[in-house]
């Protein structure tokens, strides 16, 4: 078994042997490519996640997924997680000290896959990494960023509206979209 599967089923081992995480819904770890050059990052699980134990599996990850695929990727070939890995209750938003407990989980499943450019779904995703960005400024631009908690790397991120938001409106589906088109030099280098 590739190095990166080992290390990511140990890290979801660890995060499952972890009682004193919050949240009590099913663990949604992540899933895809260990060595992916694009990993996707959204908010926390949703109901249908939850009952799948899989990100981005409702109407948002159809949307994901078709958009992939127009840029000629599959599902498979990239990686999907959270920021905060159970459904908080009634699909409310994650609270920070939610987001400050999976944090150590988020890093070493980083540091582990090593992409080259993480996609922030959303507005919490985006400020889990640049606390003052506002999305409607930031997304579909390329920013520069460093990982790692003793050997540093340096990545690109971009930031996306979260699919969920792509829904509401029309002109926020047209941003989503050409997003996607950013990530295609990507896959070339
Ligand atoms: N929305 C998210 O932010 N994450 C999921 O996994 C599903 C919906």
């Amino acid at each position: 078994m590739n190095l990166k599967i080992k290390k990511l089923k140990a890290l979801e081992t660890e995060m499952r042997a972890n009682k004193k995480l919050p949240l009590k819904s099913s663990l949604v770890f992540g899933e895809g490519l260990a060595t992916a050059k694009i990993v996707f990052i959204g908010e926390a699980p949703g109901a249908k996640e939850d009952e799948l134990g899989r990100p981005f599996v409702g109407r948002s990850g159809k949307l994901l997924e078709e958009s992939l695929k127009e840029i000629g990727l599959k599902r498979e070939e990239v990686y999907i997680t959270n920021i905060v890995k159970r459904r908080p209750p009634v699909n409310r938003d994650p609270n920070p000290r939610e987001i400050e407990a999976y944090k150590p989980y988020l890093e070493k499943q980083l540091e582990i896959i090593k992409p080259k450019i993480i996609v922030s779904l959303g507005r919490f995703a985006l400020n889990y990494f640049f606390p003052d960005l506002k999305i409607t400024g930031a997304q579909g631009q390329v920013f520069d960023y460093e990982l790692g908690s003793e050997n540093k790397f340096k990545i690109k991120l971009l930031p996306i509206f979260h699919p969920a938001a792509a829904f509401r409106k029309k002109e926020t589906l047209k941003e989503f979209k050409k997003s996607f088109k950013v990530l295609v030099r990507f896959l070339k280098a």
